[in-house]
């Protein structure tokens, strides 16, 4: 089988952690690294968060990079009160034993794409968009080496979630998202419209619980630590798994649905800051420069998200 070559930017994160895992236990995609930014909580935590989760995975071999520890121009935001102090809270975990690289996660990112081929990798962020927009204006040649940006982020029919217009990844760092949708390169945006008809259950969780396997278990606690969160909040039947939508669109495109847009990020109104404003219906008649997904098959979801993290 041939394995698509893919690098996973993120701030774990408990659905963030759920990708990681998902990717690592999913035969069609070689991760080729995965790079940290700060975000859901600071750098120095989303780092070591990222290599527990490769040695949850028993992926020892996996590099991890750390990148940028704040935005391109505005002060951080983080998000404890999802995430809890550490990012990962709910299991108790150990110190890792892997080790981060020494090299930077955005000069690693343009020495690998610089010597991959024309569209060779895929890069999935799954956090703000500092680390890529970084690597990008550094060196803009490495957009002709990237497939496709698959990349969780956004709301437009749903709004957001860290203000009315915004929603966390790109609030963020709206600055970088900027950058990012403006690269050329081919975008699929999975957004809050498509990840909040995803919901993960109790029962799923217990589901998890049941497997009896170390991944099985953390997951099942990590996910009952972030679930509390979302039912609070939104009151559903169980809270959006955001993440792991990038991975799982990568493994089965066909779950999904959605409509080639013009967004833009909005980076100058306080009251709009980070909105990713999408023109739906084609009014400004631009080309679209990014694949807008709202529609999943969430049974579909979850069964290849419990198949493949049984496989771990
Ligand atoms: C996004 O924000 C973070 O809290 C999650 O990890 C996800 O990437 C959802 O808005
Ligand atoms: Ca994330």
């Amino acid at each position: 089988m041939e394995q698509k070559k893919i690098i996973i930017d993120t701030d774990p994160g408990h659905d963030d952690a759920i990708a990681i895992l998902l990717a690592l236990a999913s035969p069609e995609l070689d991760v080729l690294g995965v790079t940290c930014v700060a975000g859901n909580v600071p750098l120095h935590h989303t780092a070591r968060n990222a290599l527990l989760i490769c040695e949850l995975a028993n992926r020892p071999d996996v590099k991890v990079f750390a990148g940028c520890d704040r935005p391109m121009v505005r002060k951080l935001v983080t998000a404890e009160a999802i995430h809890g102090e550490t990012g990962l809270d709910g299991p108790k975990w150990e110190q890792p034993k892997i080790e981060l690289q020494e090299q930077h996660a955005v000069d690693w990112l343009i020495e690998t794409l610089m010597e991959a081929d024309d569209g060779e990798i895929t890069l999935c962020p799954v956090g703000p968009l500092t680390n890529i927009s970084m690597a990008l204006v550094r060196e803009p040649q490495i957009a002709t080496k990237v497939d496709q940006i698959v990349s969780m982020g956004g709301g437009y029919f749903v709004g957001g979630n860290v203000t009315p217009a915004a929603e966390f990844n790109i609030y963020v760092d709206p600055h970088a998202a900027d950058v990012v949708y403006r690269s050329g390169i081919p975008i699929v945006a999975m957004p809050l419209d498509v990840t909040h008809k995803a919901l993960m259950t109790e029962e799923w969780i217990q589901s998890l619980q049941d497997l009896g396997t170390e991944v099985g278990t953390k997951s099942s606690q990590l996910l009952s630590f972030y679930n509390r969160f979302d039912l609070e909040r939104y009151g559903m039947a169980g809270s959006p798994v955001h993440d792991p939508a990038t991975i799982a669109y990568l493994i089965n495109p066909d779950l999904y649905t959605g409509k080639d847009v013009y967004v833009e990020i909005e980076t100058r109104s306080s009251l709009t800051m980070g909105m990713t404003v999408v023109d739906y219906w084609g009014a400004r008649r631009k080309d679209p420069n990014c694949l807008w997904v709202s529609a999943v098959d969430d049974t579909g979801f979850f069964e290849l998200m419990y198949e493949r993290l049984s496989t771990l």
